[in-house]
């Protein structure tokens, strides 16, 4: 995104679609997704996602791209070269990271407090209840923690080495989604014993819509979340997908890795979904589903237990994946921010990396 240099370019369709779904999938599908779709109720939440999803998010994801391999330029410029009245719009897109960023190395500070509670055998105690209410409204760890988020986050900007870390993505992501399939089917043979004795997975109030009830006011609360949900988990208008747009060959077929891209943030969505709401029914019942933001961090660890002693090694590496994940996208995020930084105000990378993290 620096216009002074020469833009590089991906080598092939393959390079983009990593480094594209590398950004797409983090903590919006893992931890974000499974809370909301529990609150939503299961099955009804995930019909509205997955129609806007092949509605609004394959255009909107296709527009973005299209704007930025068109004209090349990061997104502060782009959308004023599209069309001069357009330059207001190229503005509010690159504010968004701003504030996406601390929210989401808040989230990522928990990811990590949590992969340093079972790196040293304390994941036992993470799968008590009131343990996740304990740690966030503690008063100095999840600063601290945020801090360490952010830190990493930044070194890698700092350095710009995110090529390197999409690299190593390439082997992370496929073992992060082998090892959300195995959780799930584990999470799948738990059962819930009901009050009159009837035992139920949660398999089908996470995948049944279910419409007893629903009120058009209730309705746009699923529709709402539905849509903010995808544009976080696809990132788009927030002129990320606009830079990696224009780092895109001409020859590159765009509809087909458009599909590639959108295809997989929603199936491993789906899956941490899997993986997490069935298990909530059946530790909590239907009063953990609106548990919240907290959801995956109360869940998951009581699962890991139920795993016997092989659970602290996979709770392990699980949150060792989750962070992966999450810095790759964080790190898109901040990387919008001191691009357009450095367009704006002709900085050095260095510099803008330290304004930004302050
Ligand atoms: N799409 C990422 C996720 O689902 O975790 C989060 C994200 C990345 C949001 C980049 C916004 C963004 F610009």
């Amino acid at each position: 995104m620096e216009k002074k240099h020469t833009r590089g370019s991906f080598t092939g369709s393959i390079g983009f679609v990593l480094a594209a779904a590398g950004s797409a999938v983090g903590l919006g599908n893992i931890w974000r997704f499974p809370y909301l779709a529990a609150k939503d109720g299961g099955g009804t939440f995930i019909l509205v996602y997955i129609v806007l999803a092949l509605t609004f998010g394959f255009t909107v994801l296709t527009t973005d791209i299209a704007i930025g391999r068109k004209t090349g330029q990061s997104p502060l410029v782009a959308y004023g070269k599209i069309h001069p009245g357009w330059n207001g719009l190229g503005l509010l897109a690159s504010i968004v990271p701003v504030v996406i960023l601390p929210y989401y190395c808040s989230i990522g500070g928990w990811v990590l407090k949590y992969l340093s509670v079972f790196l040293t055998g304390h994941g036992t105690a993470a799968a008590e209840d009131g343990y996740f209410t304990g740690y966030i409204t503690g008063t100095w760890q999840p600063i601290v923690w945020l801090g360490i988020y952010l830190f990493l986050t930044a070194f890698v900007v700092y350095r710009g080495v995110n090529k390197g870390i999409e690299n190593y993505s390439k082997i992370l992501m496929p073992i992060l989604l082998i090892l959300i399939i195995g959780i799930s089917i584990f999470s799948l043979t738990l059962t819930h014993t009901d009050a009159d004795g009837v035992v139920r997975t949660g398999m089908k109030i996470y995948l049944v819509p279910n419409f007893k009830g629903m009120t058009l006011q209730k309705f746009f609360t699923v529709f709402v979340d539905a849509l903010g949900q995808l544009f976080f988990s696809i990132s788009v208008a927030m002129g990320i997908m606009v830079a990696y747009g224009s780092y895109v060959k001409k020859e590159t077929n765009l509809m087909k890795s458009i599909n590639q891209i959108e295809i997989f943030d929603t199936i491993v969505a789906l899956l941490a979904g899997l993986m997490i709401v069935p298990a909530v029914f059946t530790f909590m019942g239907t009063e953990g589903m609106s548990a919240g933001p907290g959801l995956m961090f109360v869940s998951l660890p009581k699962v890991f237990q139920s795993m016997g002693a092989a659970g602290g090694v996979i709770g392990t590496i699980f949150f060792l994946m989750v962070s992966f994940a999450a810095i790759t996208s964080s790190v898109s995020v901040m990387e919008s921010i001191v691009s357009c930084m450095i367009d704006k105000f002709h900085i050095s990378r260095k510099k803008s990396t330290v304004i930004v993290t302050v």
